[in-house]
């Protein structure tokens, strides 16, 4: 299999520094084929956006017509209960999903839980996450993913600073899965 031909969802930051793989795309109010365009303009081939908004994937259809990329599949899916489609991928990309399903107001402790185990379930042993987040900070991040994945880096994100502390508005993390 050519490299670029192995698959990737985006639940989104940018998979294209980790050529060799390709991505799954999920959850995105901002469409879907946004987050993965560069990797669909890029080489990367199996890429697939998920929401579970079947206006956010419309919207999404409509922008993968406009940019004329035709390697994108977008699905309807709850990434907490993800469809036998969802399997095998070799890099998961988030930006704001896990941001969402932590703020529900509906056993939030839970749903996150079984985020991870949804992680888990779509993507292949020593698979990527790269997830970016505007609610948590590197160590919360850390310590949500700390069972199945490792940290590979941190991606450079905006500083602020505040009462003479510098902080980041913004986090971005590379995960890989554990054997
Ligand atoms: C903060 S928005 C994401 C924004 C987008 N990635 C961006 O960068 O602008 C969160 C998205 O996650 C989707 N979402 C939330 N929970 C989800 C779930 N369980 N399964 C699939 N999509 C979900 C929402 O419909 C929404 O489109």
């Amino acid at each position: 299999m050519h490299p670029h031909q192995r698959q990737t969802v985006s639940v989104s930051t940018t998979a294209t520094r980790y050529p060799g793989h390709s991505s799954i795309s999920s959850c995105l109010a901002v469409p879907a084929t946004m987050r993965i365009l560069p990797e669909a303009k890029n080489g990367f081939t199996n890429l697939t956006g998920i929401d579970y908004s079947p206006s956010a994937i419309q919207l999404s259809e409509k922008v993968r017509e406009k940019e004329g990329v035709s390697n994108i599949k977008l699905l309807v899916e709850d990434f907490l209960a993800p469809s036998a489609e969802l399997l095998g991928f070799h890099i998961c990309i988030d930006k704001g999903t896990f941001d969402a399903v932590s703020l529900n107001p509906d056993n939030a402790v839970g749903k996150r839980k079984q985020y991870v185990r949804s992680l888990c379930s779509v993507l292949k042993p020593e698979g990527f996450f790269l997830i970016t987040s505007c609610n948590w900070t590197k160590e919360e991040l850390l310590n949500e993913f700390r069972e199945g994945f490792e940290i590979v880096e941190e991606l450079p994100t905006p500083k602020f600073c505040f009462g003479g502390r510098i902080g980041n508005s913004v986090t971005a993390l590379v995960f890989q899965r554990k054997k």
